[in-house]
């Protein structure tokens, strides 16, 4: 390597470490590693996997130049067994080291590859390098970083080394960004041990205000991720209500519903000192504003009131009405669509309510049994086999 090469290398390298070190989001970790490694490399494609409660890679971003559409369908199986478990990739997961091949991929007929297949042949991808996100010491394996090279050679020793340098960064830091996720979640198990709702029902929340969100535009990993943070964090505030109001069964009276309406912003002055929460802290804040200006804490309207809050406010609905409570039983799903659309552009976004109404009644049912089973959750420590 000549001496300019070199230098932009470890340009690249300290940009990338930098960043590593210091975000608090974990798509951000993943995507700087990946667009690092395809210009280290000069890899076409990088693809990073991480794995999901029922055995399979999926992947999480890709870098370089060549086109992603239909990445996202890729499944790649940990378990040697089955066709799509045979690759490079599950190897370096398995193995928890580096697995570099020539890319004939083994896989039988009939397994759905077809993004694989189509960059393979349209780009000439001819040797796989597979490097584990593997945290040094405790040998935690968060995913894997799979580079497509347009060559018939994997990447030589010192590239190797600087790769599985900065993998092991990137494993660090989500193991920094998983402790984190841990102990936001001990403070909503806390509350959910003194409230009577259960954590189904902040899953299901979360759930279905990623839905929401992706159905009104969003697509950057950051936004989705602060978005699940408030929703996972929403009632946080009611943790400081007085038990006999927070498990009354009957009607509140005007001073207990006064207690209950400070809980968003008692929310808000926890998580206030988390900087790592972003946006996410406004969401806790203002998820009870309503669309005409008449809700609380602050009585914001309209578009002031921050876009995620005001997905959290339909998700939440949603899901409290289409819940048992002790003082009523489920409203079933097309009196909660009726009651959500008759409440269109007073309590709630109208642009909010006509994305729920665009889904199927089978498709949230599907999303409610996949949070019910903690589908939440992509990135928690024993997921990654803590
Ligand atoms: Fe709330
Ligand atoms: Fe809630």
């Amino acid at each position: 390597m000549d001496l300019a090469s070199c230098l932009r290398q470890e340009k690249l390298l300290h940009r990338a470490l930098e960043t590593v070190v210091r975000t608090n989001s974990e798509s951000r970790v993943l995507q700087i590693v990946a667009d690092t490694v395809s210009r280290m490399l000069d890899a076409p494609l990088v693809l990073v996997s991480a794995p999901d409660p029922e055995g399979w890679l999926l992947p999480r971003c890709s870098g370089g130049p060549v086109a992603k559409e239909g990445i996202e369908r890729l499944r790649i199986s940990v378990d040697t067994a089955a066709p799509e478990g045979r690759g490079a990739t599950s190897l370096a997961f398995r193995d928890r080291r580096y697995v570099g091949s020539p890319a004939a991929p083994p896989y039988s007929p009939g397994v759905d590859l077809t993004p694989w297949r189509w960059h393979q042949s349209a780009f000439g991808l001819d040797y796989v390098a597979a490097f584990p996100l593997i945290h040094a010491q405790r040998r935690i394996v968060f995913g894997v970083l799979t580079c497509y090279l347009s060559r018939m050679q994997g990447p030589d020793e010192a590239q190797r080394r600087v790769v599985e340098g900065l993998a092991c960064v990137a494993a660090s830091a989500l193991y920094r960004l998983a402790l984190q996720e841990e102990t936001l979640l001990s403070l909503v198990t806390a509350l959910q041990e003194r409230d009577g709702e259960t954590q189904e029902h902040t899953f299901r929340v979360v759930r279905f205000s990623e839905q929401l969100a992706e159905l009104l535009g969003w697509s950057n990993l950051e936004d989705l991720e602060r978005l699940r943070w408030g929703a996972m964090l929403h009632d946080v505030g009611k943790i400081c209500l007085p038990l006999a109001v927070l498990r009354k069964p009957g009607r509140l009276t005007g001073e207990e519903i006064h207690q209950v309406r400070r809980h968003a912003e008692v929310g808000y002055r926890i998580v206030q000192g988390l900087e790592g929460l972003g946006e996410a802290r406004q969401f806790v804040r203002f998820h009870h504003e309503r669309f005409d200006g008449e809700g609380y804490p602050c009585g914001l309207r309209g578009d002031a009131i921050p876009e995620g809050a005001r997905i959290l406010a339909v998700a939440d609905a949603f899901d409290a009405m289409t819940s048992e409570r002790p003082y009523r039983p489920a409203l079933v799903y097309q009196r909660a669509r009726a009651e959500l659309r008759q409440a269109a552009g007073r309590q709630f976004d109208p642009r909010a309510v006509r994305a729920f109404c665009s889904v199927s009644p089978q498709e949230w049912e599907r999303l409610r049994q996949a949070a019910d089973r903690g589908v939440y959750s992509r990135y928690c420590l024993h997921r990654a086999g803590a």
